[in-house]
């Protein structure tokens, strides 16, 4: 690995209930790079990403090390809150608010008490730019976020999380509700948020993996099979099973 780990999991298993369905999966995610986790449905991605910023709490039993700047962030005496304001989450769905633009893009930094209005605007400003959606919504910022479509809500959605500066950016099959156009946009908008965060994603979409992720994960059955830098993984895995995953899924 060429540059430091943002974050690094050891030997994490994950269960809900019962049924065990994460098996002491270890790895790191280098900073400002964007990792992919594929694999089969069920495979693991999901439980294995919302974890990372606690989401699982209320679900799952989650053991193992999630270590974030030299702490372990899988701890009961954590500050969840603090957690999911350095690791921040965009969901599968696009989930703006029923309020303006505006008030979407600045939700987190009200909720953390921020009054002052120059900085607010600042910062609507600085995310829908670093979100590519600065263009096209600049002159409709008092709107409802209803107005967008998808993708723009989506954009919207990414903007909302970058305002409140995280570190890491967890995205969740972004782009499987979009249209192409709408993927494209937000594939190139997340190489270009690499260089300020670092982004760990979950996609079936092996195009996009290949096409945007530095890195990825090949899970399987709550396994992490292969972890390599995505051009390795794509040309030339090291293991049978990922070959044939992949055979399967271009072939
Ligand atoms: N809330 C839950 N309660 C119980 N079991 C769950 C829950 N969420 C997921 N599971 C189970 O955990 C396993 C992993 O699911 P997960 O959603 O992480 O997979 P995934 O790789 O994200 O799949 P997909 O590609 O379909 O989104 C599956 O067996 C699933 O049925
Ligand atoms: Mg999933």
């Amino acid at each position: 690995m060429t540059t430091d780990p943002a974050l690094q999991i050891q030997n994490l298993t994950i269960s809900y209930g019962e049924k065990e369905v994460v098996h002491d999966v270890s790895m790191k995610f280098p900073a400002n790079q964007i990792t992919a986790l594929i694999g089969a449905s069920g495979s693991g991605k999901s439980t294995v990403l919302r974890s990372l910023n606690r989401m699982n709490d209320d679900l799952a039993t989650v053991d193992g090390q999630i270590l974030f700047e030299g702490l372990n962030i899988n701890q009961p005496d954590v500050n969840v809150y603090q957690v999911r304001q350095r690791i921040g989450m965009v969901f599968q769905q696009p989930t703006p608010f029923p309020l303006s633009i505006y008030e979407n893009v600045i939700y987190g930094l009200r909720l953390a008490g921020e009054k002052d209005k120059r900085v607010l605007d600042q910062r609507v400003e600085e995310s829908l730019k670093q979100a590519a959606l600065w263009d096209e919504v600049k002159d409709q910022l008092k709107e409802s976020a209803f107005a967008l479509s998808g993708g723009q809500q989506q954009r919207l959605c990414i903007a909302r999380t970058l305002a409140v500066r995280p570190e890491i950016i967890l995205m969740d099959e972004p782009t499987s509700a979009l249209d192409p156009l709408s993927t494209s946009q937000i594939e190139a908008t997340m190489v270009d948020l690499k260089k300020d965060f670092t982004m760990i994603i979950v996609t079936h979409n092996m195009q996009q993996a290949s096409r945007s992720a530095d890195w990825t994960a090949y899970l399987d059955q709550g396994r992490l099979v292969e972890f390599d830098r995505t051009a390795q993984i794509f040309m030339n895995p090291q293991q049978q099973q990922t070959a044939d995953y992949l055979s399967g899924k271009f072939g």
